[in-house]
């Protein structure tokens, strides 16, 4: 299914970036650097990327779960508020995915407005783009790019947004400094990252996965979901890029199935490197593995049977 399974080194990256996702960038003491384990980041670049364009069909089916009012949408609306946009302003999308914040955005600074929606997978911008035809939003524009390169004019935006991408970029230093730089005088920046992997009830099937197939834990310091899950981290990460009145936040981001095998579905389309690890197990072991995961979402089935977790998301803010 990808192309980076025809590389054993590519698929030792996705098992350590995955060991870290399911333990919460938690790795055990007498964890030892094999040659094997030593990061590429333009090797990674590649994985991701790769991964992401697989995800967009997903991410297209799943559109009302993820983004419910309780969840994308709750979400988007927090960023938007951090941002304080007004009508009419610019604003830059970071790794906007299928559009968001980027649509919720456009809505808030009208046609007057703009938004710039940025992704490093052009499939998931074609569904940010039908989505944005779909709601009669004209003023945002899709760029497909890395979100380490992109190249703007300095002071192009009032507002840089970011929802739940950042912790997959290996130079996240230098790309808050570079972004700070597109910023208008006093412009605002407002992202967010997914909290500690237990508050982030979705992964429930990551440490699932990564004890079944017995995956051994990375080394820390590697992007991945959780790498960012340290509010102090982020904290100190955007002052260090220049960024003033840095503060943080949580927000809590509901996703909702009617059951626990649908959440299953649900998850094994929208996490690609879940999938991507079990693609080239024998079948018994992806369906033993898969019914465990559905067995874990259980816990979270409430009295109607349907299935609810509570997500947790860091929300920072700065100002230029
Ligand atoms: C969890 S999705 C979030 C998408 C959207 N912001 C949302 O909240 O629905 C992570 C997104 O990060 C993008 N991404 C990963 N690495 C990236 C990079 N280096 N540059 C730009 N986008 C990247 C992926 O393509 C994916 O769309």
């Amino acid at each position: 299914m990808l192309g980076l399974l025809a590389c054993d080194a590519s698929l030792a990256l996705v098992l350590e970036v995955w060991s870290q996702l399911a333990l919460g960038g938690v790795v055990a003491e007498e964890a030892v650097m094999t040659p094997s384990q030593a990061f590429d980041p333009a090797e990674f670049k590649r994985n991701i990327r790769t991964e992401w364009r697989s995800a967009a069909a997903g991410w297209r089916k799943w559109l009302q779960v993820v983004e419910a009012e309780e969840g994308g949408q709750r979400h988007s609306a927090k960023l938007v508020e951090l941002a304080e946009l007004q009508v009419g302003a610019s604003v830059l999308d970071v790794g906007g995915g299928y559009g968001e914040p980027s649509l919720t955005a456009a809505r808030a600074v009208g046609p007057r407005g703009r938004v710039v929606c940025t992704d490093i997978s052009p499939e998931m911008l074609a569904v940010a783009r039908d989505r944005a035809v779909d709601a009669g939003l004209a003023n945002v524009e899709f760029v497909a790019c890395d979100a380490e390169e992109l190249d703007f004019d300095d002071e192009s935006f009032d507002a840089v947004l970011s929802r739940a991408t950042l912790m997959f970029l290996p130079d996240v230093a230098g790309t808050l400094k570079r972004i700070r730089g597109f910023l208008k005088s006093v412009g605002r920046l407002a992202a967010s990252v997914w909290g500690p992997q237990p508050l982030v009830q979705f992964s429930a099937a990551f440490p699932v996965v990564v004890e079944e197939l017995a995956l051994p834990p990375a080394p820390p310091g590697r992007p991945g979901a959780f790498a960012l899950s340290d509010p102090g981290r982020i904290a100190e990460l955007a002052a260090q890029a220049g960024f003033r009145g840095v503060e943080t936040g949580t927000v809590s981001v509901m996703f909702e199935t009617d059951s626990p095998e649908q959440y299953t579905e649900f998850i094994r389309d929208v996490a690609p490197q879940l999938t991507t690890l079990l693609v080239d197990q024998p079948a018994a072991v992806q369906e033993r593995v898969w019914e465990k995961v559905t067995d874990t979402y259980r816990r979270f089935q409430g009295a109607d049977g349907r299935v609810r977790t509570e997500n947790q998301a860091i929300w920072f803010k700065g100002v230029k």
